[in-house]
């Protein structure tokens, strides 16, 4: 994407505890949205998350007949049922979002009208082998553009295709190659089956479930029965909780700087390693207040700062914790001894290669770090310099470097900051609150 705001913070000096909330789940939004679509009957969510991604998903439905209305953060949306979808008129646009894309093709492969799906610049260059093999197995009949190593988007999806069961191992830990299938299955006439390498995030799970879908997981494997038919309950709205992974900067924060409450922070346990990570670093951390049904659990964190010694992440933690890495990386430096992630190679295929673009942030601030084809070490203890970096178009290092400036206590100038409005649209109202000042570039 054209990421091109840039911002000059200046670190707070305030030391009172601060309570915050952040803004809903990205991953569930998304989910929302596309199994709100195929519903029988209209739902509605609470939190949706008005992120420039998930807005992105909302259109494109739109553009498929579904009519919604969102106000406020809450979605109320007029399922149409598994074969309502109407056919576009035009080219769909997913913007950055990976997860918008690998989904909906899900969604698109079964449908009797052809399509095409694509995205910025950075969607383009993005794997999409890893669904089109699965789907194809299905049956379907989706291509991209092929490149020397994979095939990246536009997807071209041509309809009409009868979906099969599948018996499906991955070989890479992926919710969105899962949910990919699992959506295109919702229309299969056999029973889908897709094993794991790693525990993923589940939330396509929770939300066939709670539409009464007849699903079943646990151990890494799913098992979706044909003949689906989602039946949200029409008087009960769904809860969409605080994004763990939007949280996750400021939990750094707090566990440097000073005391601070985050209310409503999503709960599912395969999104929550970054806290098992804080718990080995020796963070002080207290959970209260749970609440929400087995749809998505969420509670309140509190977190204050402690000595924090760095760990070697253990390889099966990485893909709960796959997006909250470039803030761990940053936290890394402010923690004794050295942070070793390994087995993380997905880092390299994100929304930039973000082994790369935190190297570039790490060295720009003064900080030792060291990449490997897999992973990264990162030296803890050296001084943070005042620095200048830029986010390379990627909304999860634009937030890394600039709550890293304010853990450092130093003046930092960020180059690219608008893309965090494709997760954390109030990312700087939050900051304004830590009582960072903030100053606009127009460069
Ligand atoms: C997501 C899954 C993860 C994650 C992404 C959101 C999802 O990607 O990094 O931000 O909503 O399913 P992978 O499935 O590619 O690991």
């Amino acid at each position: 994407m054209t990421s091109t705001q840039s911002v000059v913070m200046n670190p707070s000096v305030s030391t009172h505890s601060l309570r915050l909330r952040v803004p809903g789940d990205k991953s569930i939004s998304h989910r929302a949205v596309m199994l709100g679509a195929l519903a029988t009957n209209s739902s509605t969510f609470y939190g949706f998350l008005e992120s420039q991604d998930c807005l992105n998903t909302l259109h494109i439905f739109s553009n498929l007949g579904v009519h919604s209305q969102l106000k406020n953060g809450v979605l109320c949306i007029d399922g149409v049922g598994l074969k309502g979808l109407m056919a576009p008129h035009h080219q769909l646009d997913c913007g950055n979002s990976g997860t918008g894309i690998r989904l909906i093709t899900g969604v698109l492969a079964a449908q009797s009208f052809d399509s095409i799906i694509s995205g910025d610049a950075s969607i383009q260059t993005r794997p999409m082998k890893r669904i089109i093999d699965p789907l194809s197995r299905m049956g379907a009949r989706v291509s991209g553009v092929a490149t020397a190593t994979d095939m990246v988007p536009p997807l071209v999806i041509h309809g009409g295709a009868t979906i099969r069961g599948i018996d499906y191992e991955m070989g890479i830990a992926s919710a969105q190659v899962k949910s990919s299938i699992l959506l295109a299955g919702l229309y299969a006439n056999g029973v889908v089956r897709v094993t794991e390498p790693r525990e993923t995030r589940d939330h396509t799970e929770r939300l066939i479930r709670g539409f009464g879908g007849a699903i079943e997981w646990g151990d890494q494997l799913v098992t979706l029965n044909p003949s689906q038919l989602l039946n949200p309950h029409p008087d009960r709205p769904i809860q969409i909780p605080g994004d763990f992974s939007s949280a996750a900067f400021f939990l750094a924060y707090g566990a440097v700087v000073r005391p601070i409450e985050l209310v409503m922070v999503g709960m599912n346990p395969t999104r929550t390693r970054f806290l098992d990570v804080l718990n080995a670093m020796g963070a002080r951390i207290e959970c209260s207040d749970y609440s929400g049904d087995d749809m998505e659990p969420y509670a309140t964190i509190r977190i204050s700062p402690s000595e924090l010694n760095n760990i070697e992440v253990p390889p099966e933690w990485v893909p709960n914790l796959i997006d909250e890495i470039p803030i761990l990386a940053i936290l890394a430096l402010f923690a004794r001894g050295e942070l070793v992630v390994r087995q993380a190679s997905e880092l390299r295929v994100k929304e930039s290669d973000r082994i790369q673009s935190i190297a570039q942030l790490i060295q720009k601030m003064g900080g030792q770090i060291e990449t490997m084809p897999d992973g990264l070490k990162v030296t803890g203890g050296s001084s943070i310099l005042e620095f200048e970096a830029n986010s390379n178009g990627d909304h999860r290092i634009a937030m890394a470097g600039i709550m890293g400036g304010l853990m450092g206590h130093v003046r930092c100038m960020m180059h690219g900051v608008s893309c965090i409005s494709t997760s954390f649209p109030t990312f700087f109202e939050c900051i304004s609150e830590i009582g960072a000042s903030i100053e606009w570039l127009d460069i």
